[in-house]
């Protein structure tokens, strides 16, 4: 609590930081738009404003070690309001390196995957439960991902995606706490919530890298994401394989 509360406190300061420098740069006022009530698509600058600010708080963030190990923090991109946000387990090699959540191996299958759904990255948000890499890319620790957990609840309340989609047990873990021995084959596929937000767990890329089978498991969990989104494929000779 002390730390979420701590990082409430740092991502106000920063944007208040954020605000005294726009309106050193002359901005006068922020034109707010009213929410559509059906389709909430619309994004005020505030709400890229705040995102913004956390991927400040994320970057100046010192809460766990492992700020003295990572090159760069990833606190995730896209768009500011998505239908959809993908969620996976912490940076790996290529993200620390980039700064950006899924850009190596299995973030190229993540980007098929999301093409195949009919949709580009720049539609969706991609972000993990960790925002800086683990040494060797070895597990979270159940800490870690407490103590960054405040970061990604903070950006799902400003996205309000309409669907979460969890990647792999550390992402469903780390949102769901489920029984410790919980098993992800077991969990796909089956709706849950977060935050009110509906969310669809399913394997991560990466095991997919591994285990080809699974990648029809994947594409039957995105097609019900797609249905649940009243959206269709768009036709093609095959799945993301
Ligand atoms: N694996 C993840 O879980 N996240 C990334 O950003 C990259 C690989």
């Amino acid at each position: 609590m002390h730390a979420e509360r701590q990082i409430l406190n740092d991502i106000l300061n920063d944007l208040e930081t954020y605000l005294e420098d726009l309106e050193s740069q002359g901005l006068k006022e922020i034109p707010m738009q009213p929410r559509a009530s059906k389709v909430d698509s619309s994004v005020g600058p505030l709400d890229s404003a705040g995102l913004e600010s956390i991927a400040v708080a994320v970057g100046n963030c010192r809460l766990c070690g492992l700020h003295r190990t990572r090159t760069k923090t990833v606190p995730g991109q896209g768009c500011p309001h998505p239908e959809l946000l993908f969620v996976g387990e912490a940076p790996g090699e290529d993200e620390d390196r980039q700064g950006m959540a899924f850009v190596g191996r299995a973030g190229q299958l993540l980007t098929k995957i999301i093409e195949a759904m009919g949709l580009r990255r720049e539609d969706v948000f991609i972000a993990n439960i960790l925002k800086c890499r683990p040494p060797n890319n070895r597990r979270p620790t159940p800490e870690e991902m407490d103590l960054c957990l405040p970061y990604l609840s903070s950006q799902i309340a400003l996205l309000r995606p309409k669907i979460i989609v969890a990647l792999g047990a550390t992402a469903v873990a780390g949102l769901l706490r489920p029984e410790p021995d919980f098993k992800i084959s077991h969990m796909r596929g089956k709706w849950r919530e977060f935050d009110g937000v509906p969310l669809m767990p399913t394997y991560h890329p990466s095991y997919l890298l591994r285990n080809n089978a699974a990648k029809a498991e994947v594409w039957i969990d995105m097609q019900n994401v797609l249905k649940k989104l009243g959206r269709v494929p768009p036709p093609r000779s095959g799945n993301a394989g």
